[in-house]
C-alpha cells in the first residue's frame, strides 16, 4: 500500500477492503462515492473486471459496502454506481442498512455503436442513501438547474400583487443528462470508465459542505479527489492501480518523488508539480 498526501488530499494504491479496514476511521466520512467495477469485463490496466459467478462479485461488493456504512458518520450520505444488470441486488441489500433517498439515471447519448438486436444502452444508475433521514446534508440551492418550462419568454405570475417573473431554477429531478467523458475533451483522461467532473460537481454539492470528507472507494482517474479539491473539501481516494494513480497525482498536483517509498510517503507543498502538467 502506498499513500500520497497533500493539502487535505490522500491518494491510497491499495485494496478497497484492506485499505477501508486499515486506513479509514469509523464514523468519519462525510459523503461517499462508489464506482466499483461493474462485472461487465472491462480491462482496468489487466485488472479484469469479469467474476467466476454474479453472487461471487455480489458477496465481494456486500463486503465493502457493510465496511462503508461503518465508515459514514451519522449525517453521511453514499452515492453507489452499478451496471443495471447489478444495482437490483444492490439496492435490495442497502434498502435494509440505509435509506434509499433517489434512484438516480445518469443519462448520455450515446452517439457510438448502437446495438441492433435489442435496445441501446443510454444510462447507468445511482442509488443515493442516507443513513439517518432526518439528519442529512443536502444543499439544494447550490445545485439548482434552470426549469425547462417551453415557453420563449419568462413566465409572469399574475396572482401576485406585483407580477413578477417565475422562479425559472429548481432543485435537479433524478434524471441527469450529463455528455460521457470522450476523446479530446478537456477533462479527458487515459481510463476507460472515467466519470465526467459535472457528475461529481452535483454530487459533491449537494451532500457535503466546504472542509468536509468525501471518499471515493475506486478512484479510476481520480475525478472526484480533483473536483473535491476545486470545492474545498477534503478527499481520500482509493485505487489498486499504479498507472490510474499516476493519473490522480497529476491532476490533484502531487508529487510522487517518494513512490519508491513503501507505506507513507507524505509530500510537503514545495514539491508540487507546475500546474498543466
Ligand atoms: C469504474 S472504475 C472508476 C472510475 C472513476 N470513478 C473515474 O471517474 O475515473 C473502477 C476502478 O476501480 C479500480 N479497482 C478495481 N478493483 C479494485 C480494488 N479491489 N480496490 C481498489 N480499486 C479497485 C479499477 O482499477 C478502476 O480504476
Amino acid at each position: 500500500m502506498k499513500i500520497f498526501e497533500c493539502g487535505g488530499h490522500k491518494l491510497i494504491l491499495g485494496d478497497v477492503l484492506e485499505v477501508l479496514e486499515s486506513e479509514i476511521e469509523d464514523n468519519s466520512i462525510d459523503l461517499i462515492f462508489a464506482d466499483p467495477p461493474y462485472n461487465i469485463g472491462k480491462d482496468f490496466n489487466g485488472f479484469k473486471d469479469q467474476w467466476k459467478v454474479e453472487s461471487d462479485y455480489l458477496e465481494w461488493s456486500y463486503s465493502w459496502l457493510n465496511l462503508c456504512i461503518n465508515k459514514l458518520k451519522a449525517n453521511g450520505s453514499l452515492y453507489l454506481m452499478a451496471s443495471t444488470q447489478s444495482m437490483p441486488y444492490f439496492d435490495l441489500y442497502l434498502r435494509d442498512r440505509l435509506t434509499i433517498l433517489s434512484r438516480i439515471v445518469w443519462y448520455y447519448d450515446s452517439s457510438g455503436v448502437q446495438a441492433k438486436k435489442h435496445y441501446g444502452s443510454l444510462y447507468e444508475p445511482i442509488l443515493y442513501c442516507v443513513k439517518d433521514k432526518r439528519n442529512y446534508i443536502f444543499n439544494s440551492s447550490d445545485i439548482l438547474v434552470e426549469a425547462k418550462t417551453g415557453a420563449v419568454r419568462k413566465l409572469i405570475d399574475y396572482r401576485k400583487s406585483t407580477p413578477s417573473v417565475y422562479n425559472s431554477e429548481k432543485v435537479p429531478g433524478n434524471v441527469w443528462e450529463f455528455p460521457r467523458v470522450r476523446y479530446r475533451m478537456p477533462e479527458y483522461e487515459e481510463h476507460p470508465t472515467q466519470k465526467p467532473v459535472s457528475l461529481l460537481e452535483r454530487i459533491i454539492k449537494a451532500s457535503s459542505n466546504e472542509g468536509d470528507t468525501v471518499l471515493d472507494l475506486f478512484a479510476g482517474s481520480f475525478t472526484t479527489s480533483f473536483v473535491a479539491k476545486q470545492l474545498k473539501r477534503q478527499s481520500i481516494a482509493i485505487e489498486l492501480q499504479e498507472k490510474y494513480l499516476q493519473i490522480g497525482c497529476r491532476r490533484l498536483q502531487i508529487s510522487q518523488k517518494n513512490s519508491d517509498k513503501e507505506l507513507m510517503s507524505e509530500v510537503n507543498s514545495d514539491e508540487f508539480l507546475p500546474i498543466g502538467i
